[in-house]
């Protein structure tokens, strides 16, 4: 198992790359299985849990070609089987996606219940609901959902809860549903614009994505096409982080900077000057901070995957901040690692944190729990006094491509062994 030996403290300078949203290109990878035409993805990050996603579709019967470094082919004019494997199915949340285009396919879609993970519950209720509202049944046994409708009927839904990839698997069920599909209470994220967007290129009939209110004009079949994936906005988020934690100036490019405006606005409020370009960002190193309190909250809230690299950033600022995680109950636990790191946090209860600065980190041996608590900790090293080692890389191969090889670039001292 790989680690990251970082030695911290030092201001870092000169341009880094944002790659492709990993969470929009896994939906685009699912969304290659509605299409029995073959379907190019470009600028997908190549990352753990895009590498997870393509074994995935390959065991069900579809070819994935890795034609050159983030461009996968898929064709997928044969799904044979309509279980998920899962093994891998248990340890990537997004295989969920894939239940759409297999049950639209094939009339039947059999997956493990995803079991909670480090950052909380993640129920699957919206799915469920979703499905049978188009006519699915749905049958629970020995911790497995068999899903079987012979024709998806479009139909009325109001999500309980706002989900991400709940809708982005109920706009793919709509696509291939008879009849007319209204989502309501949606996610408004941009990769779920994006995903609408590449599959009304194929032909589908999908209108209001990235608002509250999506509707879907079902099809019987799609063509094939090309998805090109849009910059990830946690990505670049993290990077920005980064500088004003660390004092540094770095120009963030490939980005699009339209979908980091809540994050933007915070670092402005907290006296972080941002330069605004067409497809990038610059953050000026400021000498003073103060702390400003955040909820997170779904698009185009401040999102609840910045939330620890913004409490790192936090750790730096003067004065005192509330940090309410709104979205899920487990996802404040990194931060007891953090204080031994020497951050002067307050846990109120498993959804509040409050957070004091400045206060000097020292480096440490930490063991990353999930991809974005991973990043919290690269940055919190980065800016910490003295040697920090840090365990379980994989986690965060799962949501970054070869970070350590980018912060080296910008004069960060991180090497894997
Ligand atoms: C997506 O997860 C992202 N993953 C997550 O990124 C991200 O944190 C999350 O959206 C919120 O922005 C992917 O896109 C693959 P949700 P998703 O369903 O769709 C509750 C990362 O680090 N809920 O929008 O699984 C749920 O418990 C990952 O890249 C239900 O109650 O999240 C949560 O409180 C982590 N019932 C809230 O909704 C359901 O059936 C939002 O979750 C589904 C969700």
């Amino acid at each position: 198992m790989s680690k990251f030996v970082i030695n911290g403290g030092k201001k870092l300078n000169g341009e880094i790359e944002v790659r492709g949203a990993k969470n929009a290109a896994l939906k685009a990878f699912a969304a290659a299985l509605l299409t029995a035409e073959p379907v190019t993805i470009k600028n997908a990050p190549e990352v753990e849990d895009v590498s997870r996603m393509a074994e995935l579709i390959k065991s069900l019967g579809p070819t994935v070609k890795h034609v050159r470094r983030g461009e996968y082919r898929i064709v997928a004019d044969k799904i044979n089987i309509s279980k998920l494997d899962p093994e891998i199915a248990k340890k990537l949340r997004a295989s969920i996606v894939l239940t759409a285009p297999i049950l639209a396919r094939t009339g039947k879609v059999i997956f493990p219940h995803p079991g909670g993970c480090v950052i909380g519950e993640r129920p699957i209720d919206v799915f469920i609901d979703g499905f049978k509202s188009l006519g699915a049944k749905v049958v629970q046994k020995d911790g497995f959902y068999t899903i079987t409708a012979k024709t998806l009927k479009g139909a009325k839904m109001i999500f309980h809860n706002v989900s991400v990839t709940g809708t982005e698997t109920m706009i793919m069920a709509g696509a291939l549903a008879k009849g007319m599909t209204i989502l309501k209470n949606c996610a408004c994220e941009p990769e779920i614009e994006s995903l609408a967007e590449f599959l009304n290129s194929c032909g589908a009939s999908i209108e209001g994505a990235g608002t509250y209110t999506v509707t879907i004009n079902g099809t019987t079949s799609l063509r094939g096409g090309e998805y090109k994936t849009i910059p990830d906005r946690i990505e670049a988020g993290s990077f920005a982080m980064l500088a004003a934690a660390s004092g540094s100036n770095i120009r963030i490019n490939n980005c699009q900077p339209n979908h980091l405006d809540s994050l933007i606005g915070l670092l402005n409020k907290m006296g972080v000057r941002v330069k605004i370009y067409p497809d990038s960002i610059e953050v000026v190193a400021s000498r003073r901070m103060g702390a400003v309190g955040v909820k997170t909250r779904e698009y185009p809230g401040f999102p609840t995957d910045l939330q620890a690299p913004l409490s790192v950033l936090l750790t730096q600022a003067e004065g005192q901040a509330l940090v309410h995680e709104t979205i899920y109950e487990g996802r404040l636990a990194w931060t007891e690692e953090l204080k031994r790191m020497g951050a002067n946090i307050l846990n109120l209860d498993p959804h509040r944190i409050e957070i004091r600065g400045p206060t000097k980190l020292r480096g440490r041996e930490i063991e990353s729990p999930d991809l974005r608590a991973g990043m919290a900790y690269v940055i919190a090293a980065l800016c910490a006094e003295g040697q920090s080692t840090i365990n379980n890389v994989y986690q965060i191969d799962r949501g970054y491509e070869k970070i350590e090889e980018r912060l080296k670039k910008i004069g960060a001292d991180i090497r894997r062994v």
